[in-house]
């Protein structure tokens, strides 16, 4: 199930079978001046179907949006067998329920999807990437806001990535960090259409950051290979936690005024257990953290001290237990902190409906009765 089916070059889609890798369709977009509108670390192994049953989020939903707003249709088959058609490849159809929907994002516990249709933006002629060193996190969010109100429309990412995630990609994997050491790093990368304006706009934004002292520090490239170098630092940090031991992994929405807040909070209440790095990475522009927690091994008492407070801590603060992982099997008794009485009680009903037997994705996203 590895097909594309069809390229439409105006105004911009693809249709394909959900087997497809999403760096294969990417490449394939290339050639027609587009580009899938989602990216992720592990795009060269990803399937779009599961980015799909996942609504995946990634490095460049703050430009593109969400999958959720990106799927113009998609056929899935339902657990009694029966295909349902939604596939549509047109922008707008508002003929009743929105029925793809159901799909995007259930984890495949309500169907299971073959065929999609994304709308895909154009590919940008000109891409600059900058890594910015920040004294604290409250100049990182000045950067974000500086960087949304200068760059606007180029903007296409804004990712945080803090000294404790920065230290073991540079001396575990051995990435160079171009810059000195700071407490924050801000990754700011945007892509347009005509690379001298966007150098303008860009360079405006830095002499702006700089000036008024919200950047201490600062690299910017256009430069392929050196963005991938700088990329690395982001998108291998998963990779480089893993490598000093065990990692209890988060990942959260929270408003942009408490959004690091949790990282002292936990490093506070973990002293004296065995957390050597409490840390937080991710998408700054989204509102999405990525907390990790690493320890020498898994240990119960350790995880009983982190959960529910974490949980309980994002919940006060209106954050989302799950920004762009999902909720699987292991938060399902969690599900209560992100979602009401009501909504849940919603959601069981539509897994009745659409899966009776419990055949699909069993035990995943609701919790036990
Ligand atoms: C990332 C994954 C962990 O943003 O979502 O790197
Ligand atoms: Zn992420």
């Amino acid at each position: 199930m590895n097909k594309i089916i069809k390229i439409n070059d105006i105004p911009g889609s693809i249709v394909c079978q959900a087997g497809c890798v999403l760096e294969t369709l990417d490449n394939a977009l290339a050639d027609h001046g587009l580009m899938m509108p989602l990216d992720l670390g592990a795009k060269g192994s990803c399937h779009i179907g599961g980015n799909i049953a996942t609504n995946a989020g990634g490095l460049r939903l703050l430009r593109y949006g969400s999958l959720q707003a990106n799927t113009l249709g998609l056929v899935a088959v339902k657990a009694d067998g029966q295909v349902v058609d939604c596939m549509n490849t047109l922008k707008k159809d508002n003929t009743g329920y929105h029925l793809k929907h159901l799909f995007i994002g259930s984890e495949g516990t309500l169907g299971l999807v073959t065929e999609v249709a994304i709308q895909c933006p154009p590919k940008p002629q000109s891409v600059s990437l900058a890594l910015l060193g920040v004294v604290d996190f409250d100049h990182a969010l000045k950067t974000f806001r500086l960087a949304r109100s200068m760059l606007s429309e180029i903007l296409s990412s804004c990712e945080l990535i803090d000294e404790n995630c920065m230290q073991p990609v540079v001396n575990t994997l051995g990435v160079r960090n171009p810059l000195g050491e700071h407490p924050f790093y801000v990754l700011i990368e945007v892509s347009g259409s005509n690379a001298a304006h966007d150098e303008e706009k860009l360079n405006a934004f830095l002499e702006s950051a700089m000036g008024e002292e919200i950047v201490a520090d600062g690299t910017v490239t256009n430069e392929p290979s050196r963005m991938q170098t700088i990329w690395q630092l982001r998108e291998r940090i998963a990779e480089a936690l893993l490598r000093n031991g065990f990692v209890y992994k988060y990942d959260v929405s929270l408003p942009h005024d408490s959004f690091y807040q949790l990282i002292p909070v936990l490093q506070d209440k973990l002293k004296g257990t065995d957390a050597k790095i409490v840390s937080g990475y991710g998408h700054l522009g989204d509102g999405n953290l990525h907390l990790n927690i690493c320890a020498p091994q898994f240990s119960p008492e350790l995880l009983a001290k982190i959960e529910p407070f974490v949980f309980e801590w994002i919940s006060e603060r209106g954050g989302s237990i799950s920004a762009e992982h999902g909720i699987g099997f292991k938060k399902t008794k969690f599900l209560r902190y992100s979602k009401s009485d009501a909504a849940i009680h919603t959601m069981r009903q539509i897994k009745q409906l659409m899966d009776p037997k419990g055949i699909l994705n069993p035990y995943k996203v609701l919790p036990m009765e």
